[in-house]
């Protein structure tokens, strides 16, 4: 296996102490011991709840080739043989790597922020690329301060593009990471309300993931929402930190990535869409519109990004839903099919609505249902109430026939919907789970979306359980 970092350079980087016979190199580092892969280096974060160097001798068991440890706790470690690079602040040390890996990296790189649909381009933009280049890209929704350093650390050094995902919940958080991640491209997918707890209104939303605009390289580039509310403002914010080039992408007319013609399909889309001066027709693999509008910055940025557009084009074809994502599954029930969407990684107002569309352009069988089963937006704080009882308002504008409710925050929606709608109102997952699994019937749409912390995935996994899924395949999130 070739070495990410080899050992001096990985010390050199960091400035830190080493102990014992240090391997030649690493290849790859690992801040979990139960992902941890033999030759990894593991580095003792210390996060909310857990402190990394509690993992220490697991990390060692599961074939760590060297430690990174901060001074501090070395006496608590006493009795570890591995070879260890002793730090003041472990978390500072991965940051100084991950700048010596940005610093030695040649590939193109993309940044994506926005409030919903950072993993979903991602994802787009790693699958597309990886027809034209080598891609390195943040694994899972790995967007925040020990989240983005890591994917930075982790970037081989001859990979030609890299993806960076950037999140926040308050603001100053993104301005030290894209500081680190200097991209040439900076890609903002949408400003909705989410995280709304933390911020006053969608302007200050807006104004936080500005801060991407303030690592942009010279000579890069700023790829917004052409159609977003927010559009205005983020362009004159982009041009206030000095972003030389900035592009819209949408259905607007006066998008540089703009889409021509839109036909959504339940399981996939087909598009017509002008990228600069370059006229294309794709077909999207992964349905809803949402997914149209991501793939339109992901060509804006491959394009700007020097990709060969003809590929990347023909690699939409086979783009997927990601679990949790919108992926679907065909479940097997004796008398017919059930078509389940797995939406169940999180929610906010923008998201709830795409996958309530992506729900009402899904046909059903025979005597089947469409079948919503929601679960709370979580941090909107104040605005909770008002825009939980707003989704009525989304719901009734589809053909939805049931709506299963779970989580504090949904009774309120329950309440205030109209009686035509058969509505389920239970405490949370694991109260909605016999009624959901005793009311499905062949033929029927279902799908489920909450907040990942009011735990609806359980309610995917009692449904596979129950109805094994038909030519499927479950990939780890
Ligand atoms: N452009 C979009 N506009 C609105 N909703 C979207 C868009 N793209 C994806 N979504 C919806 O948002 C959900 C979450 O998408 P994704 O995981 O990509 O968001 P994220 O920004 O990475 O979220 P997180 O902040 O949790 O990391 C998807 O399942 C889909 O319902
Ligand atoms: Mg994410």
């Amino acid at each position: 296996m070739s070495l990410l970092w080899t050992s001096e350079a990985l010390v050199d980087a960091m400035g830190g102490r080493p102990i014992g016979s240090l391997p030649e190199g690493i290849t790859g580092i690992s801040i979990d011991s139960r992902s941890l892969e033999p030759g990894n280096a593991f580095f003792a974060i210390k996060g909310e709840a857990m402190d990394g160097h509690d993992f220490a001798t697991a990390a060692v068991k599961a074939g760590a080739a060297v430690l990174v440890v901060a001074e501090a706790k070395l006496p608590s470690l006493g009795r570890l043989t591995a070879p260890m690079i002793v730090v003041q602040d472990v978390l500072a040390a991965l940051e100084q790597l991950g700048v010596a890996a940005r610093a030695r990296s040649g590939a193109r790189i993309i940044a994506v922020t926005g409030s919903a649909g950072k993993t979903t381009t991602k994802e787009a933009l790693r699958h597309v690329l990886s027809a034209v280049g080598k891609v390195h890209a943040s694994a899972q929704s790995f967007n925040n301060h020990w989240g983005v350093p890591l994917t930075l650390a982790r970037m081989p050094q001859d990979c030609d593009y890299a993806v960076f995902e950037i999140g926040m919940n308050h603001p100053g958080e993104i301005r030290p990471l894209v500081k680190m991640v200097g991209p040439h491209i900076a890609i903002v997918t949408m400003i909705a309300a989410a995280h709304l707890g933390f911020f006053k209104n969608l302007d200050e939303i807006a104004t936080a993931k500005a801060e991407i605009f303030e690592g942009i390289e010279p000579g890069g580039a700023a790829v917004l929402n052409r159609d977003d509310s927010r559009w205005k403002l983020l362009e004159k914010m982009a041009k206030g930190a000095g972003v030389e080039h900035i592009f819209g992408f949408g259905e607007h007319a006066r998008a540089t990535f703009r889409l021509t013609s839109c036909e959504l399909y339940a399981d996939h889309s087909d598009i017509a869409a002008k990228i600069g001066k370059r006229e294309i027709a794709a077909r999207v693999g992964a349905p809803g519109r949402h997914m149209v509008q991501n793939v339109l910055a992901v060509l804006g940025a491959a394009q700007l990004a020097g990709a060969d557009l003809d590929k990347v084009v023909a690699a939409l074809a086979d783009l997927s839903a990601e679990r949790g994502r919108g992926k679907r599954h065909v479940l097997h029930h004796p008398n017919g099919p059930i078509t389940l969407i797995d939406e169940s990684y999180n929610a906010n107002p923008a998201s709830m609505a795409a996958a309530m569309a992506l729900l009402n352009a899904t046909p059903v069988a025979g005597e089947g249902r469409r079948i919503a089963v929601l679960g709370d937006m979580l941090e909107l704080g104040s605005h909770s109430t008002k825009l939980h009882a707003a989704l009525a308002e989304l719901i009734v504008g589809t053909q939805t026939h049931n709506v299963f409710l779970g989580g504090p925050e949904m009774r309120v929606l329950a309440d205030v919907l109209p009686a035509e709608i058969e509505t389920e109102y239970r405490a949370g997952a694991d109260e909605l789970k016999p009624i959901l699994l005793s009311a499905l019937r062949p033929g029927d749409v279902v799908m489920v979306k909450s907040s990942k912390g009011i735990g609806f995935s359980k309610l995917v996994e009692a449904l596979l359980g129950k109805f094994p899924a038909e030519a499927t395949t479950i990939e780890p999130t």
